[in-house]
């Protein structure tokens, strides 16, 4: 007997999850865990190909290979046909993510006795904001990926959907609930009808009163924090000799954005800073930014503000340590929350957008269930109860919600094969 499985393809950490007879569960990916980070790592000292844990550990390692991350961010852009370079190797970004479905594929295989074929996968409410025709090429070459890693049948879930169809398990009686699902790089909303009986019913059309969702998440939040606190000390605002210029900010995006670090390694770009560097009035901030990009390092310099950032849910100051370029810093939670001020009232409008879609009287929400990582954050939370002011927060498992829904959902779907 094989299992349908649930795949949640996150932008920061990906899992699996079947469903039988005693209802959905998450398998174990890697070493036990059933969250691993959606990473890749090529080494160029064994020519393998690791993912998740494994791939952070040889790039945090200082073993010498190309580290990939947030590849999710990549569906539907101009970057997805470019794909990328590895050393003399292009590899396209589709074989890159269906590497990825392999590996996830696999693990599943292993602990069910047999690889599954069929596959509920998670979408975001949009792959890309504005623009229906780059969404539908991003679900479409999410599929094309899924093929290729083995699956046979793949239909997709929203992931906003897959969240409430987890929360339902718990509700005792129906109710109206917001699902918030604020992960690494979208956060999606649903309002859903649920309760106990309406969860055993396979046709659930008519109780999702409504879901929208937005490109932002917990790699914009590193990137805001990045730019604002680390990127000046590597020259983001610096000045040139010639009067009135300043140093090119791009450079300083790129390095704070997990999918496109990689592209500042191309030798042109080195080439480009060392001009930069020459022209530079504060070289010591350039020269910063020049060793990183030199030694490769910008996945951990973003990775020490991500850490920041996690830490800054439960403190209000703290040390941003970067071996990388040499800056310690000490970051306030204010400055943090002062950096993604401007991403909160974007999410804020949307939950406003998703109950008024659902064409909902004030008040009728009753409850508000949070899940994915950046609901960790203290101003998510409190962006979110503010829309919402008089439901209930419901903290669900940030990290495991939607792969539990996506289960129960291809259980519905294909039952057990
Ligand atoms: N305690 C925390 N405080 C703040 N942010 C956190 C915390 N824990 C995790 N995060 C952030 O949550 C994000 C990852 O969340 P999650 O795993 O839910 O995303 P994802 O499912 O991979 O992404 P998406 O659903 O957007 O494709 C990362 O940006 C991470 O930094
Ligand atoms: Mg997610």
């Amino acid at each position: 007997m094989t299992f349908a499985c649930g795949i949640d393809f996150g932008t920061s950490n990906s899992s699996v999850g079947v469903c039988d007879a005693d209802g959905p569960r998450l398998l174990p990916v890697q070493d036990g865990a059933t969250s691993i980070p959606t990473a890749l790592f090529f080494s160029f000292d064994d020519h393998s190909t690791t993912f998740g844990d494994e791939a952070l550990g040889r790039y945090f390692a200082r073993e010498p290979g190309r580290y990939l991350r947030a590849i999710k961010s990549v569906l539907g852009t101009r970057l997805f046909e470019e794909g990328t370079r590895v050393r003399h190797k292009r590899h396209s970004f589709g074989d890159i993510i269906a590497a990825f479905l392999r590996f996830l594929r696999s693990a599943a295989g292993e602990t069910l006795g047999e690889l599954p074929t069929h596959v509920v996968i998670g979408r975001p409410a949009f792959f890309v904001d504005d623009d229906p025709a780059a969404d539908a090429a991003a679900q479409h070459q999410l599929e094309a990926a899924a093929r290729t890693a083995g699956f046979s049948n793949i239909a997709f879930q929203f992931e906003p959907i897959a969240a409430a169809l987890d929360y339902e398990r718990s509700v005792a009686a129906e109710e109206i609930a917001l699902v918030a699902d604020i992960g690494g790089g979208t956060s999606d909303f649903s309002v859903v009808r649920v309760s106990p009986e309406r969860a055993r019913s396979s046709d659930r059309r008519k109780d999702i009163l409504g879901f929208t969702g937005v490109h932002i998440g917990g790699t914009d939040f590193d990137r805001q924090l990045a730019l604002a606190r680390v990127m000046p000390a590597l020259g983001l605002g610096s000045r040139l000799k010639r009067k009135g210029l300043h140093a090119p900010a791009w450079y300083f995006h790129d390095l704070a954005t997990w999918h496109r670090i990689n592209f500042l390694y191309a030798p042109k770009v080195l080439a480009e800073v060392r001009g930069v560097l020459r022209d530079s009035a504060e070289p010591e901030k350039i020269e910063r930014l020049s060793r990183v990009l030199q030694q490769h390092k910008g996945h951990e310099l973003l990775a020490a503000v991500e850490a920041a950032k996690i830490e800054l849910s439960g403190s209000d100051l703290v040390a941003l340590h970067s071996g990388v370029v040499a800056v310690d810093l000490e970051v306030r939670r204010a400055e943090l929350e002062a950096a993604v001020a401007d991403s909160l009232q974007r999410l804020h409008s949307r939950i406003e957008d998703v109950q008024r879609m659902a064409g909902l009287a004030p008040g009728a929400v009753s409850a508000v269930f949070l899940t994915g990582g950046a609901t960790r954050m203290p101003c998510v939370r409190e962006c979110i109860a503010s829309a919402v002011p008089d439901a209930k927060l419901i903290v669900g498992d940030a990290f495991g919600s939607v792969a539990t829904g996506l289960a129960l959902d291809a259980g519905k779907r294909f039952g057990e094969r």
